[in-house]
Formats: C-alpha cells, sequence, structure tokens
C-alpha cells in the first residue's frame, strides 16, 4: 500500500524507533528492498534523489516501476515514495503529480528566510493533495555536496521559527551527520538533536546513515529520530559482492546474474538495519 510519512512517523515517534529510507538506483535495487522489507513485516521509505530520478527515466517511469513491482510482488507492507532532497518547488510540484506520496525540499543552501519561504510553497501545494513534507535547517555536508561547504550546524532557534511558520511534517536539521563515507569517526551533537526535538515536536530525520555507529544511531532514537537514511552503505555492500562474483566468474556475462549477486548482501543489511531501528508495523 503507497502512503504518505504522517502517520508512519508519528507512530515512530510515540513509541520510539525509527523507520529506514532506503534510497533507490534501478529496478533490481527496488525490488532487493521491497522485497527485504515485506519479509520483515515493516514499513519503508523509497528514497529518490533528483540524480536517480534522471538515471530511472523521469518521476512517471519511478512512480509506475513501484507500483507495478509492488503489484507483482505482492507486497503489503505501507510504502512510501520519498523525493531526496528536492532542490526547487517545480521539482517537488513534478513528482507529487507524478504519484510521489511524500517529497523533501532541501533549500538548506539559502538563507532561512528564503528558505522558509520556499519551504511553506511546498508544504501550502503538498498539503492539499495529502502529501507529507520533510525540509532541512543547517546544511548537511558531504561527498554529494558540490560546494564541499561542509557542515553547517542547525540552531535550535532557526528549527523552532522554521517549524512555526512552514508548518513542515518532518525536520532533518544538520546535527553532525554527512552524505557519503566518513573520514573519521561520526561526530553527533545529541544535545542539540534533543532540544530540536523538544523544541519543534515533530519527528526528526537524520540524513547520511551510512557509517554511523550502532550505538550512535540508538542514542539518535532516544534523541527524536525517527527516520534514518540509507544510501551508501546499500551501494557499498552491493559493490563488493559484485565485485567478487566478476573475480570469481570469469565465465559471467549476462546482466541479470551480475547484479543480482549483490541482492544477498544488501537484504541481509538491509534486515540488521531493520533491526537495530526497531522499525515496527503500527
Ligand atoms: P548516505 O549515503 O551517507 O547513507 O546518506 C543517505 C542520505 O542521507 C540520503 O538523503
Amino acid at each position: 500500500m503507497l502512503v504518505n510519512m504522517v502517520k508512519m512517523l508519528q507512530a515512530a515517534k510515540e513509541n520510539k524507533y525509527a523507520v529506514a529510507q532506503f534510497n533507490i538506483n534501478n529496478l533490481e535495487w527496488t525490488r532487493f528492498i521491497l522485497e527485504a522489507c515485506q519479509e520483515e513485516d515493516v514499513p519503508v521509505i523509497l528514497g529518490v534523489s533528483e540524480g536517480a530520478l534522471k538515471y530511472m527515466g523521469g518521476p512517471k517511469t519511478v512512480v509506475s516501476l513501484v507500483k507495478n513491482l509492488m503489484d507483482y510482488l505482492k507486497i503489503s507492507i505501507p510504502v512510501v515514495i520519498h523525493l531526496d532532497h528536492g532542490s526547487s518547488f517545480d521539482v517537488c510540484k513534478e513528482v507529487i503529480e507524478a504519484g510521489f506520496t511524500s517529497v523533501m525540499i532541501d533549500a538548506s543552501k539559502y538563507d532561512l528566510d528564503k528558505n522558509i519561504e520556499i519551504t511553506k510553497q511546498v508544504v501550502d501545494y503538498a498539503k492539499k493533495r495529502n502529501i507529507s513534507v520533510e525540509a532541512e535547517v543547517g546544511h548537511i555536508g558531504g561527498s554529494e555536496d558540490e560546494n564541499n561547504s561542509g557542515i553547517l550546524y542547525a540552531d535550535k532557534d532557526d528549527c523552532y521559527r522554521f517549524c512555526l511558520e512552514t508548518h513542515v511534517d518532518f525536520l532533518a536539521p544538520a546535527l553532525g551527520s554527512v552524505h557519503g563515507p566518513y573520514h573519521g569517526d561520526p561526530v553527533l551533537n545529541f544535545d542539540l538533536m534533543e532540544q530540536i526535538r523538544d523544541i519543534c515536536n515533530i519527528p526528526l530525520v537524520l540524513h547520511g546513515g551510512s557509517g554511523i555507529y550502532d550505538e550512535q544511531i540508538k542514542k539518535a532514537i532516544e534523541c527524536g529520530i525517527c527516520k534514518l537514511n540509507i544510501n551508501t552503505e546499500l551501494q557499498q555492500v552491493w559493490a563488493k559482492a559484485v565485485r567478487e562474483k566478476l573475480a570469481n566468474d570469469k565465465e559471467v556475462y549476462d546482466p541479470r546474474k551480475i547484479i543480482k549477486s549483490g541482492e544477498d548482501s544488501i537484504k541481509k543489511a538491509i534486515k540488521e538495519k531493520i533491526i537495530l531501528l526497531g522499525t515496527r508495523h503500527m
């Protein structure tokens, strides 16, 4: 069943667990994630970046792919198709029209006033259509960062004003995590996380979930994190398995066999993460 994230993350907040956003890259990836989460009987958020959107053939292709896979595979768990780091109102509008059930508007590269203005525009459009909205305050850096501007920690008063004025459903404040591999240990500001949780009182999202230690993830959930975004980690375990396959089987040339050789590793990583997050079906 395709849903938005409102009830899903409200239940996570009330019951102190988190739901994973796994980013999708292609048909196989989407199938692996749907099947692993169905086997565990937990809800899942399929994150689609703008890069993945283009790679996979646009929003309509993504929506029909997910819908038809769910139908064919008899997927009965709640599934969200969520735009990851939407860069403008127009992109959010386009994916909503195509059938996405949730969007993230990331206007964090602008100053707070402009971030609020753009986010409000998306919230107004999305709410009328029963679509949930996530937004970012501060700036989560990392390998995808074009400007390599690094982390700009969120300010708790900015977060308060942001939530009050935009009525966004979920907030992704920059708390020390980064996208892509960590260089050194992740340093998360848990005090700030708790303060933002208490002051905003909406489900919080932690980006850059790959490479954060298990104990840090558990603590983050105690401090208000209801959604954890994971992309790099699945790509890494898949790439490792495929490299091994190609190294050990010099005869293989069927792309289905090559891509599928990463299936078990991806599914194992997904299931471990679900257990760690304590995700449940409410
Ligand atoms: P990682 O690639 O570091 O797991 O981050 C994913 C993410 O935050 C997507 O928004």
